[in-house]
């Protein structure tokens, strides 16, 4: 790759009106076209047609950030899941750190898209959904007028708010079949595993360790471990919880594929009243909606390395926000060229992930 830039190319003939791109664009000899975060409506789409401009090209704004979030939480959870396996106290200051930063970055970007490059493989399921999740709540947080301070701790709290699951086997996290009540119940310790395993840390706010304890409490009393209705569950944990249920839904698992962002949306609106309140999630749809769905994650044109090791080209997008787009396939997993590329829906084939973009 020459001089280091991350350019990427976005093929004209593949853009999908309503597509936004983070970073200014320029045409093949390097004159600028529209700037970042432009609506390529399909009038540009047809104008740069017109123009015989075939292929457009632009630097991402922020996906240094997002893998250096990645890495960092992978590093996180690694030490932690060795923490726990060794039965060591918790040295959560790096991840306090962490959250700082994180809270740094949602409040530079308040307006506009959480440009996270998340891998989404299951092994890698419990770091980059915290990350995710620990980024949507402070944002739904912020935006629904709580204090920093607040919204720091919820922000911890989302973060960790799955730490329990380390101490449970992962042939039942993982498993494919449908659970046992015996299984399920063992899952359903995971708050509780996660609130006493944190709270050995000296300093770690309460409103953190509600929103562990308690992100699995619905609106109707039916949740657990403690079966709280609405208002006797903690703000934090309220909003944690419909931010968890989203980013579970737009992720593939062994047993289901991924929903598009507006799939998952309209999923939370159901569980209104039901599982979560109802002022909540006409806040999430209201103010989280435009900036879940504002910018594509990966846009059309881009190349990406699937985590079969072919190379493949972003030619659709499900929605802006949205991880697994469909794919022509370029190569075997030896990245070797094939004579015939062939078209993959990435929500209907839970065998190949986004593994990363590829920088031009
Ligand atoms: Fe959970």
């Amino acid at each position: 790759m020459e001089d280091g830039a991350k350019r990427l190319e976005v093929i004209v003939e593949f853009m999908v009106p309503g597509a936004t791109l983070s970073g200014d664009t320029f045409d093949f000899e390097n004159n600028f076209l529209y700037p970042a975060y432009t609506v390529y409506t399909s009038e540009i789409i047809d104008t740069l047609k017109a123009k015989g401009i075939k292929r457009i090209y632009y630097t991402p704004a922020e996906n240094n950030d997002a893998t250096a979030f990645t890495e960092q939480a992978q590093d996180i959870w690694e030490s932690l899941f060795e923490a726990v396996r060794t039965n060591a106290r918790p040295d959560l200051e790096q991840t306090k750190d962490f959250v700082l930063s994180l809270h740094q970055y949602v409040k530079q970007n308040k307006d506009r898209f959480l440009y996270l490059m998340k891998i989404k493989d299951y092994d890698d399921y419990t770091f980059t959904h915290s990350v995710n999740v620990g980024i949507l709540a402070m944002t739904m947080a912020s935006k629904h007028g709580l204090e920093e301070k607040l919204v720091r701790e919820i922000g911890l709290g989302a973060f960790l708010h799955d730490v329990g699951k380390l101490m449970i086997p992962k042939e039942i996290l993982n498993k494919k079949e449908k659970l046992t009540s015996d299984e399920f119940e063992i899952i359903k310790k995971h708050p509780e595993f996660g609130y006493e395993y944190v709270a050995k840390h000296d300093h770690i706010p309460p409103n953190a360790l509600n929103v562990i304890l308690y992100h699995h409490e619905n609106y109707n009393g039916k949740g657990y471990p403690k079966g709280f209705q609405d208002e006797d569950i903690p703000i934090g944990a309220r909003i944690t919880s419909i931010c968890d249920v989203y980013d579970a839904l737009i992720t593939p698992r062994p047993y289901k594929r991924a929903y598009s962002s507006r799939e998952a949306i309209l999923s939370i609106m159901k569980e209104s009243r039901v599982k979560f309140n109802p002022v909540l999630v006409s806040r999430f749809v209201r103010d989280m909606t435009p900036i879940l769905q504002k910018e594509p994650l990966i846009p059309v044109g881009t190349l990406v390395l699937l985590t079969t090791g072919e190379v493949a080209q972003v030619e659709e997008l499900h929605s802006t926000g949205d991880l697994r787009p469909i794919v022509k396939i370029l190569t075997n997993d030896k990245q070797q060229k094939i004579s015939r590329p062939f078209t993959v829906d990435l929500t209907l084939d839970s065998t190949r992930s986004v593994k990363r973009i590829i920088p031009r």
